[in-house]
């Protein structure tokens, strides 16, 4: 998208933070993605479709992966990134992801079942979960996952008992999961770190010290580090930082106890990206430094060595390479009270909040474009819904769209790579888009498309 094309209307309306590196208005005004254009898509594999740029995807890996590298050498240590499979995974995103250098986060047996099919080693996974089950837990220690970052006082003992009831001899690597009290991110259901919420052992409320003694304690365990996570779709770096510090202080003062120095500080993921035109997001190589500089001063205030850093970034590296391609059905133009009252038009497409339950679910805001065509000068102030049976079905809430869009008509949603495919539901029986991936002027079915039959196919009759 940052090359206008050779002739044609200018891609005025694409804001280059919003979409994949590969997105551009071809010379008839209709939108192409790594050569393809979106007609064609639309025309072989139907609508709704998320749209992912297989290229954007592992430059965003890279770029991540280089950006922590590169400043983090100044301070004499590594970094290795994990890719947060929760934003969304399939087989081939998880090759890819590895083939870039990183490494991979599972949160669930499920997510561990399509990293290992990937052939991602259990040595580069890492498994979290605040309420992991038995059979995860074995899961994990059969695969041999490099880090298991435990969540509870309980859970250590259960997983220390699992490990000792193999009788292998082998030791589970583990990450005691903290809270920093460091309030950051966006809605409310996304911010991790503050206290009053289920995840972690808490710094300030002695748990997180309690929690590392207890792995100290048990041999079937091997204390890797520390992790915290303080929220997601975070745009000001001032929070990482400040979570940084206070998870070396606690890696400190359990060593000033112990004796003991863990290697590893996890800082989690959260990394904030552009949804609405002018929004700025997270620029990973200014983040990287901050947090180098942060983490170098920090262990050089506290006399200890800089411990291995790792990242988990899940929405920077996957949202911006997808949109999401939907096909416009009704047109309906409705007055709004207000001094003076004005017409909102609903544009209703043929998906919803089952393939994107962001705006739902957090008031997350979109945006969107024809993609088929440039379409009018002149515009309506449009409201995007769903097929769905609620009032609350909403796409993108407010955005201008040319006055003549109509039935039959191609929109464009971007930046919905993160938390859309991997949140989506089957709700009204309405079947899950597939993920296509488009590389170098070819379209590559990631996941298909849900069909009827699959969904009957669960009911017993
Ligand atoms: N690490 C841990 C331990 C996490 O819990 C998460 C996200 C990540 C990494 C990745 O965060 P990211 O870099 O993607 O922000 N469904 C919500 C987001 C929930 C995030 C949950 N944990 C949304 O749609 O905004």
């Amino acid at each position: 998208m940052s090359t206008p094309p050779a002739q044609g209307p200018a891609p005025t309306d694409l804001d280059a933070a919003l979409w994949s590196a590969g997105v551009r208005r071809g010379r008839d005004g209709a939108l192409v993605v790594a050569g393809v254009d979106v007609r064609e898509i639309a025309a072989t594999q139907g609508t709704p479709a998320y749209v992912l740029d297989e290229a954007d995807f592992r430059a965003r890996a890279r770029s991540y992966r280089e950006a922590f590298n590169g400043a983090f050498a100044a301070i004499g240590t590594q970094v290795d990134v994990y890719y947060a499979g929760k934003a969304f995974l399939s087989v081939a995103v998880a090759r890819w992801a590895h083939e870039e250098g990183l490494r991979v986060d599972t949160a669930t047996g499920g997510e561990l079942a399509v990293a290992l099919r990937a052939g991602v080693p259990g040595g580069d996974i890492g498994l979290h979960g605040n309420n992991k089950s038995d059979a995860e837990i074995s899961r994990a220690l059969d695969a041999g996952v490099g880090r298991i970052i435990v969540d509870s006082l309980t859970e250590i003992d259960r997983l220390a008992d699992a490990v000792r009831a193999r009788g292998d001899g082998r030791r589970a690597p583990v990450l005691v999961r903290v809270t920093t009290g460091v309030h950051a991110g966006g809605h409310e259901y996304i911010s991790t770190a503050h206290e009053d919420q289920k995840f972690g052992l808490s710094i300030a409320g002695g748990q997180a010290m309690t929690g590392l003694r207890a792995v100290l304690a048990r041999p079937e365990l091997e204390l890797l580090g520390v992790h915290s996570h303080i929220g997601s779709q975070i745009l000001d770096p001032a929070g990482f930082t400040a979570a940084a510090r206070k998870i070396l202080r606690l890696r400190a003062d359990l060593a000033a106890e112990t004796g003991y120095l863990a290697a590893d500080v996890d800082l989690g993921g959260g990394y904030g990206i552009a949804y609405l035109p002018g929004e700025v997001p997270i620029e990973p190589g200014r983040v990287a430094e901050d947090l180098a500089g942060v983490v170098g001063e920090v262990c050089a205030d506290l006399g200890t060595a800089v411990p291995r850093i790792s990242i988990e970034p899940g929405r920077a590296i996957v949202g911006p390479t997808t949109f999401t391609l939907y096909e416009v059905g009704t047109v309906k133009p409705v007055t709004v009270d207000g001094t003076p009252p004005f017409t909102r038009t609903y544009v209703s497409v043929d998906g919803g909040m089952s393939d994107n339950l962001r705006p739902a679910l957090y008031g997350a805001h979109y945006t969107a474009v024809l993609a088929n065509r440039t379409g009018s000068r002149e515009t309506v102030l449009a409201r995007v819904v769903g097929k769905h049976c609620e009032s609350g079905d909403v796409v993108v809430y407010e955005v201008d769209l040319p006055a003549d869009v109509a039935r039959g008509d191609l929109l464009a949603v971007p930046a919905t790579g993160a938390y859309g495919r991997s949140m989506a539901s089957n709700y009204n029986h309405v079947p899950r888009p597939p993920v296509l991936a488009v590389t170098d002027g070819a379209v590559r079915v990631l996941i298909r498309r849900e069909t009827e039959q699959d969904l009957q196919a669960l009911d017993a009759g």
